[in-house]
């Protein structure tokens, strides 16, 4: 095994170094602190590898992202959600036979408990669908409480959808749909947001097959914000359901899942204020503004984020199969073209994101801007779940991460009454 050298106060230690089967390579600290009394120092975690995983690889230089070895690409154009979710999940593509029993195991598992379809009326008008989510996903433990890890994850996964699905019809007023059985996962969004008891509904198949696309390229990204989460409350022996509703809480803010909702809003700001596209590249890249463009950058990403580029095409497919003209996506695409020729944005190596174009796609659909994010959510748990569940298998200890203390030194008590 090759080591590294560090070499502190002049004395030298030897760190042993792990090289991934894409020759990432790691230096192995976890004795430094038993052996030199330090600690490594890397605030946002931007340069430290937390595990081993077999799940996701990422080339953030190259623009590269593959699902157990699968290229997204290949997935986006030739697989279905549930076939994805259990090439995460369990590791390799469903044969027909897997994918049938997987399929209906999800079928069998996604109506709620009756019980819980009160909790949606203690909600009050206006609740945001992430806090929803959230808090009806860890509910789910309230009713599961017997440890069967391997059908909790079917659960789970079959569950969030009809969850997701009664919060959007719990905020428009309208009944809830339960789902259909001859349908199949996206079908079965589609149906019971948008079908109403008085009617047939219809699932469009391009709606549907760009709901798969958007759902498998948010699948998995390896160790981000929200998958970390995941892994830290699940490493504390928290269950499934709890470490997932915590995920989606890391998931909901602006800077992670929430930028979906941003992007859109930033949109329909510039739209509303005549479209000057220049005005709002400027105050992205002034320093006295604290205004960022949403949907531009990524932690990982250094080149260009490959689901972004999927996703600018399903959206050119989606409105034209639709026959809908978008005045939003017409100012994306100058915002994306203006910045990516400014030179700040390429110093810096500031690119569309996945979150760029998915919501002007769920726009088209009729999914209101606050529902983006637990579509993200939606798609994003085979990933958690898979995350989850390796964490499981490896028998992991405790993720307590440490600090450099800069607080005061110790010092006395003082009565209140001494107090100035
Ligand atoms: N607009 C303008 N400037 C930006 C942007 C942006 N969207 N993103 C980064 N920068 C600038 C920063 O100001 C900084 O400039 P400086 O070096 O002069 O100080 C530099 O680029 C590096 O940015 P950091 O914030 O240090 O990069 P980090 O890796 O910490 O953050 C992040 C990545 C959070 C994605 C950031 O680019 C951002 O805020 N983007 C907008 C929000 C967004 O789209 N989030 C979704 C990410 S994808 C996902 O989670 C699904």
């Amino acid at each position: 095994m090759a080591t590294a050298k560090l070499i502190l106060e002049g004395k030298e230690h030897e760190l042993p170094v792990y090289v991934g089967t894409e020759n990432e390579v790691g230096i192995d600290i976890t004795e430094l602190r038993n052996k030199t009394g330090a600690i490594t120092l890397d605030s946002g975690y931007a340069n430290t590898g937390a595990c081993f995983s077999n799940i996701t690889y990422i080339d953030g230089e190259k623009g590269i992202l593959r699902y157990r070895g699968y290229p997204v690409d290949q997935l986006a154009e030739h697989a279905k959600f549930t076939e994805v979710a259990h090439l995460l999940m369990y590791g390799e593509l469903p044969s027909l036979q897997q994918l049938l029993k997987f399929r209906e195991e999800l079928t069998y598992h996604s109506m709620l408990h009756e019980d819980m379809n009160k909790f949606f009326e203690g909600f009050p008008r206006g609740a945001h669908p992430m806090a929803i989510l959230s808090a009806m996903v860890a509910s789910l433990s309230t009713y599961y409480p017997e440890s069967d890890e391997r059908r909790d994850m079917i659960r789970l996964l079959a569950k969030a959808k009809t969850i997701a699905a009664f919060a959007y019809k719990k905020s428009v007023g309208q009944p809830f749909m339960y789902p259909r059985n001859e349908l199949s996962y996206c079908g079965n969004i589609l149906h019971m947001m948008f079908g109403v008891p008085c009617e047939a509904y219809h699932v469009d198949p391009v709606l549907e097959d760009a709901m798969h696309v958007l759902l498998i390229l948010h699948a998995d990204h390896e160790q981000n914000c929200s998958t970390s989460t995941v892994r830290m409350v699940g490493s504390s022996g928290a269950n499934l359901y709890a470490s997932i509703s915590a995920g989606i809480c890391a998931l909901w803010g602006p800077l992670h899942g929430g930028a979906n909702q941003a992007v859109i809003e930033m949109l329909q700001q510039i739209h509303s204020d005549g479209g000057d596209v220049s005005k709002y590249v400027a105050m992205a890249k002034d320093k006295t503004s604290s205004f960022r463009l949403s949907g531009f950058g990524h932690r990982v990403y250094k080149n260009f984020d490959p689901r972004a580029k999927i996703l600018r095409k399903t959206c050119d497919n989606v409105l034209a199969r639709l026959g809908i003209h978008d005045p939003l996506l017409d100012i994306a695409k100058k915002l994306e073209e203006i910045a990516l020729r400014d030179e700040y944005f390429i110093e810096r190596k500031l690119y569309p994101n996945v979150d760029f174009y998915s919501g002007i796609i769920y726009k088209a659909m009729g999914i209101p801007a606050d529902m983006f994010t637990v579509m993200f959510a939606l798609g994003r748990l085979p990933g958690w779940i898979a995350h989850w569940k390796e964490l499981r298998e490896e028998k992991p200890r405790i993720n307590r991460p440490r600090q450099i203390y800069r607080g005061e030194n110790v010092r006395e008590f003082v009565p209140i009454e001494k107090r100035g």
